[in-house]
């Protein structure tokens, strides 16, 4: 059996997604979560509102920052567009695995070392129908077609993809032990979906081999942020015995 790589304890590889609209919207929640969160996820949304200076904001605080952004444009935009997240000093950045390997390369290419880049393969809001009309023919399994673009994404030397945990399994046997598999659409049992559709748990997520799981309404929108928080990471621990995870 391949050894597991070391990595930060479990509670530090669960990202609260903040997608709140402002600066002070996302900055007074990430007060609220205090010490149970340490890595934030800035999406489309905030950084639209927020941009560099929301940023540094959270760094000030001491949080680690994914940056959302799923670039997909021709390789000398995206590369360039890289190079500047990587001045920011946020740790992750997404950009969509369809963009095509020589996207992909000159990503990887223009990345400093202090940033990992996760090909986005398909979206977790998109069932077969959808994504079968996207491609303009019958889709049977997602995972599949999440797994030929996981190959382009391994091919062009990034960190690791953003999929669904129902994928995280064969993202995992595909891309090797030390590769970064990041999942959102997580919820628990009683949650809502909103417009997730392939959901698991915090601890199937972890379970199935996934190294970070993304968290967004179901802290962001619930009474208690923080307490909702602890409590996925609680589950989360429990299911895979011990805070090493
Ligand atoms: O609120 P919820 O937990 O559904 O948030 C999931 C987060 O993960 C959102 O910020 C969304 O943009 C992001 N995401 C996703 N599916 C992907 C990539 C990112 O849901 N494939």
């Amino acid at each position: 059996m391949t050894a597991r790589p070391a990595r930060p304890p479990l509670r530090e590889r669960v990202i609260v997604a903040l997608d709140l609209p402002s600066a002070p919207a996302a900055l007074a929640l990430a007060d609220r979560l205090g010490p149970a969160c340490s890595f934030v996820k800035v999406g489309l949304e905030l950084y639209t509102a927020a941009g560099p200076a929301v940023v540094a904001a959270l760094h000030d605080r001491g949080l680690r920052v994914f940056l959302d952004l799923k670039l997909h444009d021709i390789p000398n935009t995206v590369a360039r567009a890289v190079a500047r997240a990587g001045d920011l000093g946020v740790r992750f950045l997404t950009l969509h695995a369809a963009g095509g390997p020589a996207m992909l390369a000159a990503a990887a290419h223009a990345a400093p070392p202090s940033l990992s880049l996760l090909g986005v393969t398909v979206l977790t809001s998109l069932a077969p129908a959808a994504l079968g009309e996207v491609f303009g023919r019958a889709v049977e399994d997602v995972g599949a077609e999440a797994e030929r673009f996981a190959g382009q994404v391994g091919g062009a030397g990034l960190a690791g993809v953003i999929c669904a945990a129902t994928e995280a399994e064969r993202m995992r046997r595909r891309l090797g032990p030390e590769a970064l598999v990041v999942t959102p659409g997580i919820r628990s049992a009683a949650d809502a979906h909103h417009d997730q559709r392939r959901v698991r748990t915090a601890a199937e997520a972890f379970l199935a081999g996934a190294s970070h799981i993304v968290v967004g309404r179901p802290v962001t929108g619930a009474p208690d942020p923080r307490g909702a928080l602890e409590r996925i990471v609680a589950e989360a621990e429990a299911a895979v015995a011990g805070p090493a995870g």
